[in-house]
């Protein structure tokens, strides 16, 4: 890692686990666990494979059984990106999807509902990834020597989100046996249990609560997480790990996920606990294209509070559902100009002329004109009554300073985009944006 590890005094590095056929890490542990269960029976020809997931060991799995022959059925929460779920759905999946905010134990989390489908239907094998030991073994035998051997043994920091804990447990348990002093550091979500866990051994339902990162952090001890070979664990925020991850793709050109962000948050957060001669890896377990319509979204993460840059006039006329764009030529005449108007449902109007902002008509202006003089005049020109033209204002203009467009005779604002087309911002949109 280059500009975003420019203030971490160690060596960074990051292990890229987009490459794999379903673009995350957990393509490892899908083809381990269905291994194992053929290998000692748990799944037979024609089964059906089922998993409550939060998408990416879903996608693992989905191939390992189009290839094998297998039905899939997952259960997901309703906090994942819809990508997640219309990419299982493209490899032939079921997807269940279940409230997020349910204790584990409750009937309708996605831990119970997968639990019962494995009991109702016959020829199945529930994974359980959270409890599946074949989860850490596949980082054991494949995540850990491969770290060991592309930083040529002198790995001094392993920095890995923490969901079921097959990643950091695994890598953990094989880089330990090759070099004890090698430190490992989970990182954890707030919501989750494992830093209070890990720290003082007790189980706080107090620290769970509904959080937005995906893939990491946990309401429940996953079999697969060994306390023992973690040395400490860091908690990010979903608004640092959503901003990092973009950081992550606008200048180092690597288009990640949100545990990413997490990750290269919790090894900044914990810098100061680094020197010049360590060589940390990062583990970065999926792509960025699941996350598109989420983090890497500025309507989506403004809804959150977690981009503070302004917005812009141009930000307004994105949001506007309706962006037709209606102008009047000065030689057209009141009668067809009303006409415009009404059809349209349109209160205010620019007048154009050779793509020049030369005048305005509101819908009251008309109506007056219309009132005060009789029928027989609605063929005049409306170069003979227009108003003033609304000002025309950059698209880059803040919308703090909007205020000072919009008066008692202004109702809308003009603005161009780079293309060069026309957009008229009334007050109605500016609330609406609001
Ligand atoms: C995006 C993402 N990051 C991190 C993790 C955590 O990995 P592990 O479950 O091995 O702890 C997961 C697991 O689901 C994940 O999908």
């Amino acid at each position: 890692m280059n500009k975003v590890a420019a203030g971490i005094p160690a060596l960074v590095l990051a292990k890229v686990e987009t490459f794999n056929p379903g673009h995350s890490i957990k393509d490892r542990i899908a083809v381990r666990m269905v291994d194992d269960a053929e290998a000692d029976g748990r799944l037979k020809p024609g089964g059906t494979i089922i998993e409550c997931t939060s998408g990416n060991t879903g996608m693992g799995l989905a191939l390992v059984a189009c290839v094998r022959g297998y039905k899939t059925i997952f259960t997901t929460s309703d906090k994942q990106s819809k990508e997640k779920i219309d990419m299982l759905k493209a490899l032939g999946s079921e997807v269940i999807v279940c409230p997020t905010n349910v204790e584990p134990d409750d009937p309708r989390s996605y831990y119970s509902i997968a639990r019962k489908l494995s009991q109702d239907i016959p020829n199945s094998f529930w994974c359980n990834q959270y409890d599946n030991l074949s989860n850490r073994e596949a980082h054991y035998s494949s995540t850990g020597p491969e770290i060991w051997d592309q930083t040529d043994g002198k790995i001094t920091h392993l920095v890995v989100g923490v969901g079921t804990g097959g990643t950091i447990s695994g890598a953990a348990k094989f880089l330990k046996e090759q070099n004890p002093n090698i430190k490992i550091w989970g990182i954890d979500t707030y919501g989750s249990v494992f830093k209070k866990y890990k720290e003082t051994g007790i189980f706080d339902p107090k620290e769970i609560y509904p959080y937005i990162t995906e893939g990491i952090g946990e309401d429940i001890l996953p079999a697969n997480v060994d306390f023992d070979l973690i040395d400490k664990f860091e908690k990010v925020s979903d608004k640092d790990a959503a901003l990092m991850a973009r950081r992550l793709a606008k200048e180092e050109g690597i288009l990640l996920g949100y545990s990413a962000g997490s990750a290269m948050q919790g090894i900044i957060q914990l810098k100061d606990e680094l020197k010049s001669t360590d060589v940390v890896v990062l583990i970065f377990h999926d792509h960025g294209s699941r996350y598109i319509g989420k983090i890497y979204n500025d309507n989506w993460m403004r809804e959150r509070g977690f981009l503070e840059d302004e917005l812009k006039v141009l930000d307004l006329v994105a949001r506007k559902s309706d962006k037709t764009f209606f102008s009047a030529s000065p030689d057209q005449t009141v009668k067809e100009v009303f006409h415009l108007m009404k059809s349209n449902d349109i209160s205010q109007i620019p007048v154009l002329e050779n793509d020049k902002n030369i005048g305005s008509l509101t819908e009251s202006k008309v109506l007056n004109y219309l009132i005060e003089n009789p029928m027989v005049h609605a063929d005049q020109k409306i170069s003979s009554i227009m108003e003033a033209p609304f000002p025309l204002i950059s698209s880059d203009v803040p919308f703090t300073q909007l205020s000072k467009y919009f008066t008692m005779k202004d109702q809308a604002v003009l603005t161009k985009d780079l293309t060069g087309a026309w957009h008229i911002l009334t007050s109605y949109d500016v609330v609406q944006a609001i």
